[in-house]
């Protein structure tokens, strides 16, 4: 059997156990020896990471003054000359190696990681807000125009009675003007009367006007449902914006005055309002009322189809029947009542080609307002 080598057979010491253990069970030449001390040194400080106490111990362990890399350095002179020179210099040239190991990762452990850090010099990040619906707006903005004029907000139900719907507004079952509101109705075992999902915001007169004494002066937004094949300027869900005013005097020249002034807030100071007559079975007389087209100044253009006035809202005088179901003397009380759809008044005012898109909830367009 071959002797043991010098520094194999060194006696074991106390402190970290790595030296001895390895080495003294290795028979392989004394060059050798040190490489593998050197691997093993590596293993263990990868192994240490980058934990303080763990890289001191590492150190004590091989590089410390009874380090096993210092003892075999120091047994050296016990070797032949010959083997002296070349397991010296493997000795020395390992011992640089895991010094400079050593210096790397201490410097690692003293800089912060680089994920740590912060570059004050970044621009922010811009918060991502929300916004109102385009929707909303209008409808905000409407409103805010009558609330100036005196008007009161006020909402109703979007499932309501047939008969406010319709039969109280002078609709009676067989009236043609109900073919022109495609009813979503709903159907229950257990309503005697029907239901439906409002198809215009004009029950509120009624159920306005069935509480109040006059004046009344209101304006009720929102939803409403048709059964409507949808297209461009046509939605199966949409809102509208319904106005009441009621009171012993009121006349049509306050109908006109007050959708003039509201055409003037919202299109602009310049407009001028045109009035046909029009056919609401609950008014008397009714109208559609239209504005010159702020796009071309009324000289014709594709936002007007070429005839200079866009079309903003049906309007009229309360019809006496109106009046007179819902508890009002029509001899001592009379009033007008508007109502539009503030998606296609959104839809005039930004130039939006299909009223889908308000409820599509696609961010592309919803962002844009
Ligand atoms: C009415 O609904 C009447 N209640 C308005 C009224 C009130 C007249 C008071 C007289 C007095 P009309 O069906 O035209 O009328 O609808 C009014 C507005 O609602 C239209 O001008 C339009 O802007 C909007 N509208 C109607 N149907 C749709 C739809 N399918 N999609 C989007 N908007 C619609």
């Amino acid at each position: 059997m071959q002797a043991a080598h010098p520094i194999a057979a060194a006696p074991r010491r106390a402190g970290p156990h790595f030296m001895t253990d390895s080495v003294d069970d290795r028979d392989a030449t004394t060059v050798q020896t040190i490489a593998s001390l050197k691997d093993e040194a590596e293993k263990d400080l990868s192994a240490a990471g980058n934990a303080d106490e763990a890289v001191e111990a590492w150190r004590i362990k091989y590089l410390g003054r009874r380090g096993a890399l210092t003892s075999a350095l120091r047994s050296l002179g016990a070797l032949p000359e010959d083997e002296r020179r070349s397991v010296g210099a493997a000795a020395n040239q390992a011992k640089s190696h895991l010094e400079a190991l050593l210096a790397e990762r201490r410097s690692a452990i003293a800089a912060p990681a680089s994920d740590d850090r912060i570059d004050v010099t970044l621009p922010g990040r811009r918060p991502s807000r929300g916004r109102l619906h385009p929707s909303t707006q209008i409808n905000r903005e409407i409103l805010a125009a009558f609330n100036a004029m005196g008007f009161q907000t006020v909402e109703g139900p979007q499932v309501e009675w047939e008969r406010y719907n319709f039969d109280m507004l002078n609709i009676p079952p067989d009236h043609p003007a109900r073919d022109s509101h495609d009813t979503i109705w709903i159907d229950s075992a257990n309503n005697k009367e029907g239901t439906l999902l409002r198809t215009h915001t004009s029950p509120m007169q009624v159920r306005v006007l069935e509480k109040s004494k006059p004046p009344v002066r209101v304006v009720v937004p929102g939803l409403c449902y048709r059964y409507e094949a949808t297209d461009a300027t046509h939605e199966w869900q949409f809102h509208q914006i319904e106005g009441l005013a009621v009171d012993r005097h009121i006349s049509f020249a306050e109908l006109k005055g007050t959708l003039y002034e509201f055409a003037k807030r919202i299109f602009g100071s310049e407009r001028k309002v045109r009035f046909r007559c029009d056919f609401f079975p609950f008014v008397e007389p009714g109208v559609e009322m239209a504005i010159d087209c702020f796009k071309c100044e009324g000289g014709g253009c594709r936002l007007c189809n070429q005839t200079g006035w866009v079309e903003i809202m049906g309007a009229g005088m309360v019809h006496p029947a109106v009046l007179r179901d819902a508890g009002h003397d029509p001899e001592v009380y009379r009033g007008f009542a508007f109502g539009m759809g503030p998606e296609r008044i959104a839809m005039l005012r930004h130039g939006i080609d299909d009223i889908r898109h308000f409820f599509a909830n696609d961010l592309r367009f919803l962002t844009q307002f």
